[in-house]
């Protein structure tokens, strides 16, 4: 799938943008401060109904503006249309599609998937689980119809089984949510268990032509000990919990731990390559979802240079051309994204200043 119009209005510096994004490759540059993470954090919004840098709403709505709304058209891979628009006051969201106003925001979620990369996007190694099971959710979420629901029940009977933690001091009336708790749960441990497989498996392809032979592996944690099933766990960790007041063990406490020839990854390669490596599980992420749904999730990349010697950056453009997803890529300057010389003839370039945004011809 692809955006083919796109319309922005009062998201952070950008008043009144209109364009028609290629159904491929579009690379933006501008110089500091044009507007380069705000457009891609605009499209971010337009498929989450949040920003990837801020919960404020009033530090995304253009200064001495009450609202802002992001619309585009979307291509489906049938040639299908679709239109998607988000419209957000301080107290209100509005979202549509086709027309339609949509309620749940996972609505949105799974029918404009998109993928982020950006500078700091190796904090996926560095900071805590949260954001590693974010990771791992956007994956099953969008490959697995049944995770959400599953998700909401686990959710639901985790929260009963907290209070019932710390109001009561009866095991039994504990241990009723038990039973919800460990059928929700392991249908989710399986779900993304098994996501957790396919990744590792695609993910070669992209640590081969970018990292060359690193021995990388991906452990998926399931939230309790791993010689212990969950139901054992929850029997074993009750006390503590009724010490605590919070259930302590189970999916909601997953991980994934990324390592390099058995070593942290964060302790073992270097910045630079903690960056690639991140970006090689975003891809092989999105490259999963095609190959699951036959169906193509849009690429939003900022700032692809930072932090890249000449020759990763080089390779990383070659691996990125391979991708065959519409993709939004931003630099400061132009020369940054080429050795994209080779670019399919429907790739578009586009110049921000101040906010506004330009086709280079
Ligand atoms: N709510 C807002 N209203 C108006 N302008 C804003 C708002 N929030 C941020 N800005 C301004 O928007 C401009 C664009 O910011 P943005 O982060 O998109 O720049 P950029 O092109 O990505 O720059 P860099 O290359 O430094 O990353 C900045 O000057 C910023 O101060
Ligand atoms: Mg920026």
């Amino acid at each position: 799938m692809a955006l083919t119009k796109l319309g922005i209005r009062q998201f952070r510096n950008l008043h009144h943008v209109d364009f028609e994004p290629s159904e491929d490759l579009n690379l933006i540059t501008g110089q500091n401060a044009s507007g380069k993470t705000s457009l891609l954090e605009a499209i971010y919004f337009l498929g989450r109904a949040r920003s990837f840098r801020t919960h404020r709403f009033d530090r995304i709505v253009e200064n001495g503006q009450q609202e802002l709304s992001v619309f585009a058209q979307q291509k489906l891979e049938s040639g299908q249309k679709v239109s998607f628009g988000v419209k957000k006051a301080a107290k209100t969201v509005q979202i549509r599609i086709n027309e339609q106003k949509i309620t749940k925001v996972a609505e949105l979620v799974k029918n404009l998937p998109l993928q982020l990369i950006h500078p700091n996007s190796h904090q996926l190694l560095e900071e805590g689980p949260r954001y590693r099971r974010q990771f791992l959710d956007w994956g099953v979420f969008h490959v697995e119809h049944h995770f959400y629901p599953s998700w909401h029940r686990y959710q639901v009977a985790l929260k009963q089984r907290n209070m019932a933690l710390r109001q009561s001091s009866r095991k039994e009336l504990i241990q009723i949510w038990d039973k919800e708790l460990i059928e929700a749960g392991m249908l989710l441990h399986d779900m993304r268990s098994r996501y957790v497989s396919e990744l590792q498996a695609l993910l070669h392809d992209y640590i081969e032509p970018l990292l060359g032979q690193l021995d990388i592996s991906i452990q998926y944690q399931p939230g309790w000990a791993k010689d212990l099933a969950f139901e054992e766990a929850l029997l074993q960790g009750i006390d503590r919990d009724r010490d605590k007041g919070f259930t302590g063990v189970g999916p909601q406490r997953a991980d994934i731990v990324v390592k390099v020839s058995g070593v942290l990854a964060t302790e073992r390669i270097s910045r630079g390559q903690q960056k690639i490596l991140v970006t090689c599980l975003l891809l092989a992420q999105a490259a999963l979802y095609n190959n699951k749904t036959a169906k193509k999730c849009i690429l939003l990349i900022d700032d692809v240079a930072a932090e890249l010697d000449p020759d990763n950056r080089y390779k990383l453009m070659q691996v990125l051309q391979g991708m065959e997803v519409q993709m939004f890529i931003t630099a400061i300057e132009q020369g940054t994204l080429l050795p994209m010389r080779d670019f399919s003839s429907t790739s578009k370039m586009f110049h921000v200043e101040h906010g506004k945004l330009t086709d280079v011809v």
